[in-house]
């Protein structure tokens, strides 16, 4: 699914977020960076633009920009190059329910807008603790549940009504982005996944909500 979109993925994002997926990612990394970690697995990469974030904005020498749609890669690839960014961000095509890295390999693990997609959330959880060194962090920035009644009602008309439709139009595919709609509403919310994370084993679990709770960004330690 996430193939027949990536040509529009990028754009869609900074549409239907009003340029705010940017702002997200940047405070996500923002909280990663107290760490200076030096090998980062940013996971479910995508195109890219969470890695390209954590190069600029972090003393990380690698990150390790991992996915398994070949087709969001590809465009990642070329984006690290454009940016002069590929001596430090490299493109790896692999499952985060079975990562192909030995145990307590980097020293930060990053998932942008990723685990909500996991088969299996609590294995994804898992295998990020597994390959994360002691003492490494684990930071998920994720879609949440605003609280504020009245920009809850607004934010469910949005999800239901206008992004369905608006993404598949410009996409030009019918379901991925009514998909996105139902896999935000069904997605566990701050305190729930923060509970998640921990019974993976992790701990100091932290959340941030913001623009009024509409994603969240989580912190963990192994
Ligand atoms: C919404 S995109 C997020 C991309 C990027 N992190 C961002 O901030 O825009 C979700 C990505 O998760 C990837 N994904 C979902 N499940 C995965 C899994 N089990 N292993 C690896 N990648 C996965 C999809 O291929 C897709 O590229």
């Amino acid at each position: 699914m996430f193939g027949s979109i990536a040509h529009r993925y990028d754009l869609l994002n900074h549409l239907l977020s009003l340029n705010l997926d940017r702002r997200w990612r940047r405070k996500a990394v923002s909280t990663l960076s107290e760490g200076k970690p030096h090998r980062v697995l940013d996971l479910c990469g995508g195109t890219g633009d969470l890695s390209v974030e954590l190069a600029r904005r972090t003393p990380a020498d690698l990150v390790v920009c991992c996915d398994f749609t070949r087709g969001m890669l590809e465009l990642a690839g070329p984006k690290f190059q454009r940016l002069g960014l590929q001596q430090r961000c490299i493109t790896l095509e692999a499952d985060g329910l079975r990562l192909p890295f030995p145990d307590a390999s980097f020293e930060a693990v990053t998932v942008g807008f990723g685990v909500r997609n996991f088969a299996d959330l609590d294995t994804g959880l898992r295998e990020m603790h597994r390959v994360l060194r002691p003492g490494g962090q684990l930071i998920v920035l994720e879609f949440s549940t605003p609280t504020a009644p009245v920009l809850s009602g607004l934010y469910r008309f949005y999800l239901k009504r206008v992004l369905p439709r608006f993404g598949d139009g410009v996409s030009g595919r019918s379901g991925p982005y009514g998909y996105l709609a139902r896999t935000i509403g069904r997605f566990p919310d701050g305190p729930e996944f923060a509970g998640k994370i921990r019974e993976a084993g992790f701990a100091a679990c932290d959340w941030t909500g913001l623009t009024g709770g509409i994603v969240a960004v989580h912190k963990a330690k192994k």
